[in-house]
């Protein structure tokens, strides 16, 4: 390989001193300086998609004006160049989460498609019929369905964990959903609805007493926590790049080698085998065995540049930012009278989901837009969520490391103005 080490961008961010400066960091971003009915751009929905900032940008584009070739496929320079890359985005992913091999990382297309391949590659081959899987209430909808459509076809059972009145899991209710035929558990990190953190790693140890392995749902948990697979001691752990400060299509899915090589594949195509007839097939190695088709090179490449970013930064720089967001948010929202918010878990992440009375939700978001304010209303993809706080939907804004306090106050302005407006 040749002239790769050429690229000519910072694959670190420089501008970020010690103290944390948000203005710095905003600089980064250039969609935050966009005006939104002409009033400037206060982006809180972070949570559904993060914003990406220009070091990311720029190296999609090079990678597009410079490096783009199909990749495994060739040996020519431009493939062997998109190839390394490919696989430099695979072992940056590694370090992320301290995996002990870079064949334990697939890319997937986000972690929808991370869960579905557990379920087709594990689930199928695995769970039997009376075999029980067990979820909690906090689950997003894409680590119920596909659970739900292997229970039907297996004729499995699906167990579901409950959680109090504060959004927080009823640890002990988890505990006694273990018994024999307790096969695996697909369990969410950080509720994308609430915002609360699970106490993963005990459920994890807890699992594994009783011989089931875990599936973490981590694309909440990865843009504000470290992960550490090896510490955790998970089985999978999925998440996606585009809440991660990267493109959309594409995510990863960890597995602990031994049983990704278990595992049926889950796509057929070209480039996960070893060989074909039209007899039979055999399948290539991990994570090949995993990646049929051409995958989304630019994108694995685009979310190796934003997790270079981000550690240049530091999640744990972030968190203790976001944290301070989240308190002076909640504080905010309190003081207001007819606004409740829904979760209030002693460790949460920076989401703030809340309700006003006599007020729909998405009425609320289409004021705050017209103040130029991004927040997301709805069901947020977690139905039993909603269900179990007796609300159709709720207004939610969640807060990234490029957020301000000013933009928490216009929020809180926008708020007011709803009100003013409804009742
Ligand atoms: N799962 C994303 C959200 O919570 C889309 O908004």
């Amino acid at each position: 390989m040749t002239n790769l080490a050429e690229v000519p961008l910072e694959k670190q961010h420089t501008s970020v001193s010690s103290k944390f400066d948000v203005e710095e960091i905003r600089a980064d971003f250039p969609i935050l300086n966009l005006k939104i009915e002409g009033k400037p751009l206060v982006y809180l929905d972070s949570a559904a998609s993060s914003q990406m900032p220009q070091t990311v940008i720029d190296r999609l584009v090079h990678y597009q004006t410079a490096q783009h070739a199909n990749i495994n496929r060739a040996v020519y320079y431009l493939s062997e160049v998109a190839t390394n890359e490919y696989q430099n985005a695979r072992c940056t992913l590694q370090q992320f989460i301290n995996a002990k091999e870079n064949k334990e990382i697939i890319f997937t297309s986000g972690t929808t498609d991370a869960i579905n391949l557990v379920m087709h590659g594990y689930g199928r081959s695995f769970i039997q019929a009376d075999d029980e899987i067990i979820l909690t209430t906090l689950e997003h909808h894409s680590n119920i369905v596909p659970w739900q459509m292997l229970a039907k076809e297996k004729s499995a059972k699906i167990r579901v964990v409950p959680i109090n009145d504060a959004g927080e899991l009823d640890i002990d209710a988890y505990q006694n959903l273990f018994n024999e035929r307790t096969k695996f558990a697909s369990l969410i990190h950080v509720s994308n609805a609430l915002g609360t953190i699970n106490p993963i790693k005990d459920m994890i140890a807890y699992a594994h007493q009783h011989g089931v392995p875990v599936l973490v749902d981590g694309a909440q948990a990865a843009p504000h926590l470290t992960i550490d697979v090896q510490d955790l001691d998970c089985d999978f752990y999925a998440f996606s790049a585009h809440k991660l400060c990267g493109p959309t299509g594409v995510g990863i899915l960890y597995g602990k080698a031994k049983i990704l090589e278990s595992m049926q594949p889950f796509k057929g195509g070209g480039d996960m085998i070893s060989s074909v007839t039209f007899e039979e097939t055999t399948y290539a190695d991990i994570p090949h065995k995993f990646e049929a088709g051409t995958p989304p090179i630019a994108a694995a490449i685009g979310f190796g540049a934003a997790i270079d970013y981000l550690t240049s930064i530091g999640i744990e720089r972030i968190a203790t930012y976001e944290a301070d967001l989240l308190d002076y948010a909640t504080m905010c929202l309190n003081e207001i009278p007819g606004v409740n918010i829904i979760g209030t878990a002693a460790k949460k992440t920076a989401v703030l989901s809340f309700t006003i009375d006599g007020i729909h939700p998405h009425d609320i978001g289409t004021i705050l837009n017209q103040d130029g304010i991004a927040i997301r209303t709805g069901h947020h993809c977690a139905q039993p969520v909603m269900q179990r706080f007796n609300v159709p939907a709720t207004s939610r804004a969640s807060f990234a490391f490029y957020n301000k306090k000013t933009e928490i106050d216009a929020l809180v302005a926008s708020i007011i103005t709803v009100q003013k407006v409804f009742l």
